[in-house]
């Protein structure tokens, strides 16, 4: 087992069984990162208050039988009865070994694949995609590559708003235009352009909205021509995203859109099957789910609409038919909407209302992935010079050019110089992204993300370039450095140390949807590298082992930060 942490945590549960006897098999041996030793086990303390004994001799009985362990060099007790633990220097090395010899690079798969369904990115149909979905569409990118590379099965749910009484508007500009015209016009990404003057006509021109509003309603009974030219706005629409997560790196395809248009057919038996459980009433005209819990300022019950008064459908419906569809016909464990933390609320009473109706059993698992905002110095939401929504593909354009900036001294060849860029900037912003916890706000800073140093996406990207560049001046290749891995100096102890918590890096954030903690994870190894290039040479080692040793150590350290920029979808130039 390379994971180190699974590794001692399964230490401890023997000792545990062994001293205490097998009822302490599932018991969380509480492993914690320690200041005085690698790490320290908690579990003393509580198992002491159970079993009526001091925690300090639970906890020194324990010690001492980790101390016989071969991975232990020394177990300690401190304070009120926490064991802290040293592991052996040699344990590390041959973990190390290991774990350079492991495909998997000590990310062990799933013990219980799941099926995932991940909710993420969720443009709409001819609206400009913001700002706003920059962090859904990279934050639920990277969990998806996660979840899939610990052998999860992962439906990717694009959860595209393609319906809406916007859309008998639309239509109508799209037939004043013209259908080519218009069509070159959106597929151009000028869709707030597009949405605006439609937008205009139907505020300022009575008979346009008369047309727009019998549009509507030809759309909802499914005339044919309407249909056609809605399928249009769409396809427009999807070339233009597909095109931006072409250039972002982003792993979703049309085989993944869930558009809220794909629940049409589902939302009549929603309404009728929560109104004959008695979960839905009509109040006002509406129909409407009150989950209990969810009361409004006043003190009144909130409503999850359903069907409106005028007998049309909403947001809440498609969403009460998206979770049972994910359900009962995906068949999943884990449901998971990477949206932005304003609809927590929504998101809580669909889930509320699906646990009532009995479409979301308990062995289900759904859960709100809260998005924070992206802002500008202001720390407002970021905006466009012209103080319009900034558009995503702005900021991508921007990353990149200022990345050419930066680099642009260093490369003869433009061709060479522009791909670099390409992966410098587009790594930047998305690590600026990825870095910082999903459900906080980040300004968002040009200047800041493209920085070689510090936490940034160039600083590791260039980590692994720096690690490549070791091993051209070798004459070797990074799999020609087989080991074994010693750990002895200090700087190499705690790179080796570092690397074998790969694995529980990974699943953590499998777990919480917190891509930052494998995004820190990766930082720290650049800059446990960093210190270890420092204080151990590589390839002017003295000793042939020792040099063997530490080429190996840079071998892993490079598999491990390919791979976890990797599952972060940031891309990795050979050269920098
Ligand atoms: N299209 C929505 C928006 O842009 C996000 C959809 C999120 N997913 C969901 N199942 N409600 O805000």
């Amino acid at each position: 087992m390379a994971d180190l942490q699974a590794a001692l945590a399964a230490l401890v549960r023997a000792a545990l069984v062994a001293e205490f006897g097998a009822e302490h098999a599932d018991t969380d041996p509480l492993i914690r990162s320690s200041t005085f030793a690698d790490y320290q086990s908690n579990v003393a303390l509580a198992l002491g208050k159970r079993l009526g004994r001091p925690p300090r001799e639970v906890a020194s009985q324990l010690a001492r039988h980790l101390g016989d362990s071969d991975m232990c060099e020394r177990a300690e007790v401190s304070g009120p009865g926490f064991i802290n633990i040293t592991i052996a220097d040699a344990w590390i090395g041959a973990a190390a070994t290991g774990q350079l010899a492991d495909p998997r690079l000590g990310v062990e798969p799933a013990a219980r694949p799941l099926v995932a369904v991940v909710d993420y990115s969720a443009p709409n149909v001819a609206k400009e995609m913001h700002v706003g979905h920059l962090r859904t569409t990279i934050v639920g990118d990277a969990f998806v590559r996660v979840l899939e590379r610990l052998g999860h099965r992962v439906v990717r749910a694009n959860h595209v708003g393609d319906w809406g009484t916007q859309f008998g508007m639309l239509i109508e500009h799209l037939l004043d235009v013209g259908e080519s015209a218009a069509g070159a016009q959106l597929a151009a990404g000028e869709i707030n352009a597009f949405y605006q003057a439609a937008r205009g006509k139907f505020d300022a021109d009575p008979a346009f909205a008369e047309r727009a509003r019998h549009r509507v309603v030809a759309l909802q009974s499914g005339d044919q021509d309407t249909l056609r030219l809605w399928q249009l706005l769409v396809d427009d629409s999807k070339q233009y995203y597909n095109s931006i997560y072409a250039r972002l790196g982003v792993t979703l395809t049309d085989a993944d859109l869930a558009p809220e248009s794909f629940y049409n057919p589902m939302l009549d038996a929603v309404c009728r099957d929560l109104e004959q459980a008695g979960i839905a009433v009509v109040s006002d005209g509406a129909l409407c789910a009150f989950p209990p819990g969810f009361t409004g300022r006043d003190g009144s019950p909130l409503p999850l609409i359903l069907r409106k008064s005028d007998g049309g459908y909403g947001y809440g419906t498609t969403d009460m038919a998206a979770i049972r569809y994910r359900v009962t016909d995906l068949h999943a464990d884990r449901i998971t909407y990477v949206v932005g933390s304003e609809q927590s609320q929504h998101l809580a009473m669909v889930f509320a209302v699906a646990r009532q109706a009995g479409w979301l059993p308990d062995t289900v698992l759904a859960e709100h992935a809260a998005i924070g905002m992206v802002t500008g110095a202001d720390r407002k939401r970021f905006r466009s010079r012209t103080g319009a929504s900034a558009k995503l593909i702005d900021l991508v354009d921007e990353a990149v050019s200022r990345a050419e900036e930066v680099i642009k001294d260093r490369y003869d060849d433009p061709d060479l110089r522009a791909q670099i860029a390409r992966a410098v900037g587009i790594g930047a912003l998305k690590y600026a992204d990825l870095s910082v916890a999903r459900d906080s706000s980040y300004v968002l800073d040009f200047d800041r993300m493209l920085a070689l140093t510090g936490n940034t996406g160039p600083y590791l990207q260039y980590a692994t370039a720096r690690i490549r560049s070791i091993f051209h001046r070798a004459g070797l290749r990074p799999d020609e450095a087989p080991g074994p891995i010693a750990a002895t100096e200090q700087a190499e102890r705690a790179l080796a140390l570092r690397l074998l918590g790969f694995g529980s890096a990974v699943a953590e954030t499998a777990l919480t949807v917190e891509p930052h903690k494998l995004a820190a994870f990766l930082f720290d190894t650049a800059s446990d590298f960093t210190a270890f290039y420092e204080q151990c040479p590589v390839l002017k080692a003295e000793h042939p082992a020792v040099r063997q040793s530490r080429l190996a150590l840079s071998a892993l350290t490079l598999k491990v930060l390919l791979s976890g920029l990797d599952l972060l979808g940031i891309p990795v130039p050979d050269r920098m």
